[in-house]
């Protein structure tokens, strides 16, 4: 089966050498995606999912279309046929997509809306029922998606498994743009800090992912050199330590609820802090993200996936994955397991 795997344009090369790691075979590839073959859809779970992938979407059918009139009948037609005698009761996801150039996404969208509106001729009903955007991850999830890969072509599946990354909305009150990040991570993960959680939040400054972890009304260790800035620097569940990320310990509970660090160090030294936090059970859950600097981020991965020592053994849950709001890095979510 082939699978045609979305990611952010200009990583088209380092996704297909991540998915080469995962046994699968790069056929072809354009602006944000490459089309794949493989043949155990489940494994691209393993080993906290495919990181530079964005969407996944199974079996697509190549599809062109000489107009714009013509492609969608042909869309419509696809989807009818798909549907078959299936009798559709519950809202269904549909989305269309296509990489950021300008044009594509004007064309993207006429096609989209041309579609519903025939879609609505045909089987009202059914239009009604259309809820637009991906399932979430990081299951399968059923439903029509067509990905434009030109003006005539796109690639159409009926079954997609998202990877999860979202842009998120600024909180104008953030003291950093970095708060993006740890909200989507959040969003990724499934969980956040909650009411009452200790969150220690080594390199905090100036205080974005503080902010995001009080607002949940956890209590905040931040761990910085540097100075926070308002409203994190005079909250009432902030306490500002400035020392170095690397030496802290601490002090009372054996184990904090969350560990965030967004240090400004190189990755492989950032992992081992991790592990040291994970193998001495410092820790419940945790995000951590890694500036690549001049790493080369497969063999960062390599790393990290591999079963002897790296992080997997120390956890229940890890995602690994390149947010929307991350650029030259990557970020870690995870559960650790206890007794590590
Ligand atoms: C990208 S910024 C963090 C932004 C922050 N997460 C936010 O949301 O505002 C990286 C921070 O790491 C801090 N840093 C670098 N090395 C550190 C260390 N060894 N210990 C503690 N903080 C460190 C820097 O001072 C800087 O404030």
């Amino acid at each position: 089966m082939n699978i045609l795997i979305t990611c952010k344009e200009d990583y088209e090369k380092i996704l297909s050498r991540e998915i080469i790691s995962y046994n699968l075979n790069p056929q072809t590839q354009g602006k944000g995606w490459v089309l794949a073959a493989e043949n155990a859809p489940a494994a691209l779970q393993d080993h906290g999912g495919l990181c530079f992938a964005c969407e996944i979407l199974l079996d697509p059918v190549d599809i062109k279309g000489s107009s714009v009139n013509n492609f969608t009948e042909i869309l419509v037609n696809s989807f009818t046929a798909h549907l078959g005698q299936r009798k559709i009761d519950l809202p269904w996801s549909y989305r269309f997509f296509s990489s950021t150039q300008e044009n594509l996404i004007h064309h993207t969208n006429t096609l989209e809306q041309l579609w519903l509106e025939k879609l609505r001729k045909k089987m009202s009903r059914v239009a009604k029922l259309a809820k637009e955007g991906m399932p979430r991850g990081p299951e399968t999830g059923e439903g029509f998606f067509v990905y434009v890969t030109d003006f005539n072509q796109a690639y159409v599946s009926f079954t997609s498994v998202s990877q999860g990354q979202q842009r998120m909305k600024l909180d104008p009150q953030s003291p950093s743009r970095s708060y993006l990040k740890l909200e989507e991570a959040f969003y990724i993960f499934g969980q956040c800090p909650k009411e009452g959680d200790t969150v220690v939040d080594l390199g905090a400054a100036p205080g974005g992912w503080s902010l995001s972890a009080l607002k949940r009304g956890a209590r905040v260790i931040a761990v910085d050199n540097g100075p926070l800035k308002e409203p994190v620097l005079s909250h009432p569940g902030i306490t500002h330590l400035k020392t170095d990320a690397f030496k802290y310990h601490h002090e009372g509970e054996t184990s904090v609820d969350w560990l965030l660090c967004d240090v400004l160090e190189k990755p492989e030294m950032v992992v081992d802090l991790l592990c040291q936090w994970l193998k001495e059970g410092r820790c419940h859950y945790f995000v951590v993200n890694l500036k690549l600097g001049r790493r080369d981020p497969i063999e960062v991965l390599k790393e990290l996936r591999d079963i002897k020592e790296g992080l997997f053994s120390y956890c229940n849950k890890l995602y690994i994955r390149q947010l929307y709001h991350d650029r030259e890095e990557i970020t870690l979510m995870g559960e650790a397991r206890a007794n590590a």
